[in-house]
């Protein structure tokens, strides 16, 4: 009886080998570089990020915004707009100091698919994929006050969203910014233009014990890596929009008066992006993210 238990085991086949991740075949989404001819475009090209401004229009930007305003005072927790003294974990549903707020099924409110849903938003993506046909992943949706001090100080996270050992340009994310964004504010910061050593990098850094992740597909800077970037010249970019109306430093403290003014970011592989806030925010920023990619298809 024992005997025949045994034969049973030994005659199933080894699992195949894994193949080397470093084989993965990455779509490249420069291709459409001789089809699309849109200046945020060739500045994605150049530098791995951009801005399209005016994505969507003043009017409905600032609507979205009071909207996700309206949604924050709906959790009846004594939030007031109006009101600074409310900007606090007290009266707050949970965002963290990131202002990432990750829970209660955001991103699936009203205005979140509204926001993905304007048609310069899918355009955007519709042009680098050059195809029609995308769906669109949930993140989170970023609501930063300015000078909150109820919560850890924040610190930068400088951070790449693509696994390194599958490298092309494959991960295009955007930021729906919907209030002004200037350089005292928090948000986006980019390394321009490094993701064209982003192969040179991970090639180097390679045997580097990483920072941990829950995902390969997040890759995490440490401060030897940050000096590489800096001694091969690059500099980190705060993605500013709307200078004209940011708000003046001598009215710092109203977060809820800026005129909102859109556009959509997208960020590529590679050692590019991370993002910070700091305690001198001058302003709220509402920013859903949105990263409309392509229905998968049969292969035929
Ligand atoms: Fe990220």
């Amino acid at each position: 009886m024992s005997s025949t238990t045994v034969t049973s085991t030994t005659t199933v086949p080894p699992p195949a080998p894994a193949k080397p991740r470093s084989s993965h075949k990455s779509r490249d989404l420069l291709a459409a570089a001789d089809i699309v001819k849109d200046t945020w475009y060739q500045d994605l090209v150049r530098d791995g990020y951009c801005v399209v401004k005016g994505a969507i229009p003043q009017e409905r930007a600032l609507q979205y915004a009071n909207e996700m305003f309206d949604w924050l005072e709906g959790f009846n927790l004594g939030f007031d707009r109006n009101d600074p003294s409310t900007i606090n974990e007290k009266h707050l549903p949970i965002i963290n100091e990131k202002g990432m707020c990750l829970n209660y099924a955001a991103t699936h409110e009203d205005w979140a698919w509204k926001i993905r849903s304007e048609p310069g938003v899918i355009d955007a993506f519709e042009k680098v994929y050059q195809d029609k046909d995308l769906i669109v992943s949930f993140d989170a949706v970023n609501l930063t006050f300015p000078n909150r001090t109820d919560i850890p100080a924040n610190k930068p996270w400088p951070h790449q969203d693509q696994d390194p050992e599958k490298p092309g340009f494959r991960c295009l994310q955007g930021l729906v910014n919907l209030l002004p964004n200037g350089p005292k504010d928090g948000g986006l910061i980019v390394c321009k233009g490094a993701y064209h050593l982003s192969k040179e990098y991970h090639d180097h850094f390679r045997s580097e014990e990483r920072i941990p992740a829950w995902t390969p597909e997040w890759y995490g800077f440490k401060e030897t890596g940050m000096q590489w970037f800096k001694e091969k010249g690059f500099e980190w970019v705060k993605v500013e929009v709307s200078k004209a109306t940011y708000p003046s430093e001598k009215s710092p403290t109203n977060p809820l008066r800026p005129t909102p003014v859109t556009s959509c970011s997208g960020t590529r592989d590679a050692p590019t992006t991370t993002s910070r806030q700091s305690r001198t925010n001058h302003a709220s920023r509402c920013t859903p993210a949105t990263c409309p990619s392509p229905t998968p298809r049969k292969k035929t």
